[in-house]
């Protein structure tokens, strides 16, 4: 087992990373938090698989646990859903002594967090992420929330988990294009902040992937960006956006249907790279080896040839990363580094994106 140290502002947490460790969630809980109440929130792909086995690992250390299970999918995330989870703990005789352990993918993440966060004012979030993207993404940063019909993740706090632990075994039952979606990011962590990264990832056999170095290495890079940044103040954090400002275009121009994020986000990569040739000097046999690299994940390197580009670009100026007009751009001058960009205009992205 692997275990690493994720500090965040006031305190840290430990992430745990390994095979099997469903098994022991109780005696590790036992270990941070003490005797009491918890609810276990999952949702319905997710918890029949596996709740079962960590019910069955609390009940020896003498924790008491309500499952609250939700329809799988984007779609839960809103507000009813968190008050209505809410009313559930509560019906469940949770109290300001309880914790909430969230397993499931980045949805669950987000919607158990948030739940934690605010019931009873605070109360401490166990993370058991059962995505790939969940386990190197959305666990780290303690981002929490819900959508609304105005846009994604408007609605939501900042709340470090206490613990997150990451079962590499969870991972065989997740269909394929679900692992995509993780290693779009791992790619994007391994440009920005990781060229040794990279090589490994060339390198790597998909069908025999060791996830728990993997994972480590990615919660790391993650980690200390967003240490340094918790609220996307400095930049630091903003780094992690790289390909996410067209990706998130990509997405709302298909109205976030038949494509995926990951699949966005890899599109992004790549017209942040074409970007990145101009404005930053990025190499462009790097640019290659970043888009062989996307395809080798079965990632998307090229729009459908007859998409309507303007539709993404149109969306562009309602990003919230385009501040006052002023555009912060995360360009990459080399793999393995990355930076904001103010020189970055908006004919360079549309260039960009029309040569998607
Ligand atoms: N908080 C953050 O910092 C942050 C960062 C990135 C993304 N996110 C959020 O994460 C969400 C996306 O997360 P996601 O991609 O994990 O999606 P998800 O949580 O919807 O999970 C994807 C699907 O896989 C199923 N699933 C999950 N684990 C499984 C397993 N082990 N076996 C079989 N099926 C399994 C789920 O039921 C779901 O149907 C978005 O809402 C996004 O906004 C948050
Ligand atoms: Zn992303």
């Amino acid at each position: 087992m692997i275990s690493t140290e994720v500090r965040a502002v006031g305190h840290s947490y430990r992430v745990l990373i390994g095979p099997g460790l469903l098994d022991c969630v109780g005696g590790v809980i036992k270990e941070k938090l003490a005797p009491s109440r918890c609810a276990i929130i999952s949702d319905t792909n997710v918890a029949p698989l596996f709740a079962g086995k960590i019910q069955k690992s609390l009940t020896p250390p003498g924790f008491e646990s309500a499952l609250i299970t939700v329809p799988a999918g984007e779609h839960s995330k809103t507000l009813e859903q968190i008050g209505a989870v809410c009313e559930e703990m509560l019906r469940a005789g949770l109290d300001r002594q309880s914790f909430v352990i969230g397993l499931g993918g980045g949805v669950i993440g987000d919607l158990s967090g948030f739940a934690a966060a605010i019931f009873q004012r605070g109360i401490p979030h166990v993370q058991i992420p059962t995505t790939l993207l969940a386990m190197v993404d959305s666990s780290i940063g303690g981002k929490t929330g819900v959508n609304t019909s105005a846009g994604k993740n408007l609605i939501g706090a900042i709340h470090q988990p206490v613990l997150v632990i990451d079962d590499v075994e969870i991972l065989k039952t997740l269909p394929r294009p679900q692992l995509g979606q993780g290693f779009a990011e791992i790619i994007k962590h391994a440009v920005i902040a990781d060229a040794e990264m990279f090589s490994l990832l060339q390198g790597v056999d998909l069908n025999n992937v060791d996830y728990a170095p993997l994972i480590r290495r990615n919660v790391e890079i993650k980690a200390r960006l967003v240490t340094k940044d918790e609220r996307d103040r400095t930049g630091e954090r903003a780094l992690l956006n790289f390909g996410h400002t067209v990706g998130h275009a990509i997405e709302c121009a298909f109205d976030y249907q038949g494509i995926s994020h990951g699949e966005a986000v890899s599109l992004g990569i790549v017209a942040a790279c074409e970007i990145s040739m101009k404005k930053a000097a990025l190499p462009k046999k790097q640019r290659d080896a970043i888009a062989d690299l996307l395809r080798k994940f079965a990632l998307p390197t090229h729009l459908p040839a007859h998409f309507p580009r303007q539709k993404i670009f149109d969306t562009l100026k309602f990003d919230k990363k385009f501040e006052s007009g002023q555009i912060r751009f995360v360009v990459t001058p080399r793999i393995g580094s990355a930076n904001l960009s103010r020189d970055v205009t908006m004919e360079d992205i549309r260039q960009a994106v029309e040569a998607l």
